[in-house]
């Protein structure tokens, strides 16, 4: 890591297990990522990665957005949650909910987003059944800056590498976790080293 690099305060969303939480936390205790973690925010109260954020003695947020909120008004709610806290950079980390237009351009520039599969290919969900079905060569993970449409900012990270004749959808799935534990706390520390920006 460059030493002379000011650690960014970052900000995490996450709706489940957070083992890419997990990743970025170790790099940062590890002095590998020049950030501090201000916050994990989730929207779902049994997350496991608010757990994460309180064993690192993190404020863990649980954002109750009601049953079925429409995404302006989760994005609100959102944004109440945020209000106050010291941030550069949002970091998406298997956040199961799509941002609003408004919400992302508030943010222009300074929100990412993991996903599992080698951007463009496979936007959405599944993206490793897809990848079976389509007899793909290769598979992967993509950082990218988040934009108003779903999947196709501009893309920061991608790690591949190539499926096996007996990689499962749940093989493939572990696989892309470990290149997604490499690339995002790569990914953040180049924006905190002011190395990529939209
Ligand atoms: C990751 O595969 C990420 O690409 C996707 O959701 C998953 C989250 O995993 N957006 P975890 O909660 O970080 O373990």
């Amino acid at each position: 890591m460059n030493q002379e690099v000011s650690p960014i305060n970052i900000v995490v969303l996450a709706s489940g297990y957070g083992s890419n939480l997990q990743a970025i936390i170790d790099a940062i205790n590890t002095n590998r990522l020049s950030a501090r973690l201000t916050a994990v925010i989730s929207d779902q109260k049994n997350a496991f990665a608010l757990e994460r954020a309180q064993r690192e003695n993190v404020p863990a947020i649980y954002v109750n957005a009601g049953k079925k909120p429409d995404r302006i008004e989760f994005d609100r709610i959102l944004l109440e949650a945020l209000y106050g806290l010291k941030f550069e950079l949002i970091i998406l980390a298997g956040f199961m909910r799509i941002l609003s237009a408004e919400f992302v351009e508030r943010y222009h520039g300074c929100i990412m987003n993991i996903h599992p599969s080698l951007l463009p290919r496979h936007k959405g969900m599944n993206t490793h059944e897809r990848v079976l079905r389509n007899g793909d060569e290769f598979h992967g993970a993509t950082v990218h800056f988040v934009t108003p449409e779903l999947d196709a900012g501009p893309i920061i990270l991608q790690k591949s590498f190539r499926v096996a004749f007996d990689d499962t959808a749940e093989r493939l799935k572990e696989r892309v976790h470990e290149c997604e534990h490499q690339i995002y706390p790569q990914a953040i520390q180049l924006f905190a080293e002011s190395a990529i920006s939209i």
